[in-house]
């Protein structure tokens, strides 16, 4: 029973170990949509340590989003380096080193371990970038989707790499927000799942794991919960 046990443990520790060193640990990531959710992610990112692009549809936009990061770092810095103003003009400079901008997808992924697409909600227009992206980006490429409504598999569906495919779902504003949704499809593989978890961890977010389902965990409790308040409100 003793040998048993100890053989049990030590194969489930191997095959742990085996799962860990299969898991990409991704440093160079890619974000599509340089808006609200998109600026955030690409900080987020930058200021763990990944090198960053920021993508997209024009130079205009793509400055309104730097000027955005900065700012929102400078808030950062004079609560977490109150005391010590050189390190905190440091950690801005770093950051900003991280982080670079393009109007061309197509030719920023050919270098990416992730992408996470942060653009307008519509499916047909996620469809079409992700399905351009595939044929682009390299074989070990995680492609991950910010959305808050659509379904993942679906866009999943619009690529070859069903199994490289999962959500990030962050929260407005991504510096503040420590929630992280990581949603896994039917079809996305145990390293994806455990490679966007531990990429959700370096960028200093607390993940929870969720299946591919309407609403995922936050949206699926808050909309019941509101719709239960408009309810009381009409009662009086
Ligand atoms: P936003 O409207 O602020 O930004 C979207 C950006 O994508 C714009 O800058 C737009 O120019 C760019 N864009 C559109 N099509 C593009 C393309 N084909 N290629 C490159 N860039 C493109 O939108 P926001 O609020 O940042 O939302 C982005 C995604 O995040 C959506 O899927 C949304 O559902 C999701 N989300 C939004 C949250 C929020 O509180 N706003 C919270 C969590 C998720």
């Amino acid at each position: 029973m003793v040998y048993a046990t100890r053989h049990f443990v030590r194969a489930a520790s191997s095959a742990a170990a085996t799962a860990a060193a299969k898991k990409l640990i991704v440093k160079h990531v890619t974000v599509i949509g340089g808006g609200l959710m998109g600026a955030g992610i690409a900080q987020v990112a930058a200021a763990s340590g990944h090198t960053v692009v920021l993508v997209d549809q024009s130079d205009e936009i793509l400055k309104k989003s730097t000027k955005g990061i900065e700012e929102s770092l400078k808030r950062v810095t004079k609560k977490k380096f109150a005391d010590k103003p050189e390190a905190g003009a440091e950690f801005i400079e770093k950051t900003l080193k991280n982080l670079t901008t393009s109007t061309d997808a197509v030719a920023v992924v050919h270098s990416t371990d992730l992408v996470i697409e942060a653009i307008v909600e519509n499916q047909e227009i996620k469809n079409e970038l992700f399905k351009r992206l595939d044929k682009f980006a390299p074989e070990h490429t995680i492609f991950a989707s910010n959305t808050s409504s659509l379904q993942i598999t679906q866009l999943a569906n619009s690529t070859t790499r069903q199994d490289r495919f999962g959500g990030l779902h962050f929260f407005n504003p991504v510096p503040m927000m420590k929630l992280v949704e990581v949603i896994k499809t039917p079809m996305t593989s145990q390293k994806t799942f455990e490679s966007l978890v531990d990429f959700s961890k370096a960028v200093g977010k607390s993940p929870v794991s969720c299946k591919d389902t309407p609403g995922f965990i936050v949206n699926r409790l808050l909309v019941p919960y509101m719709m239960e308040a408009v309810r009381l409100f009409e009662r009086g």
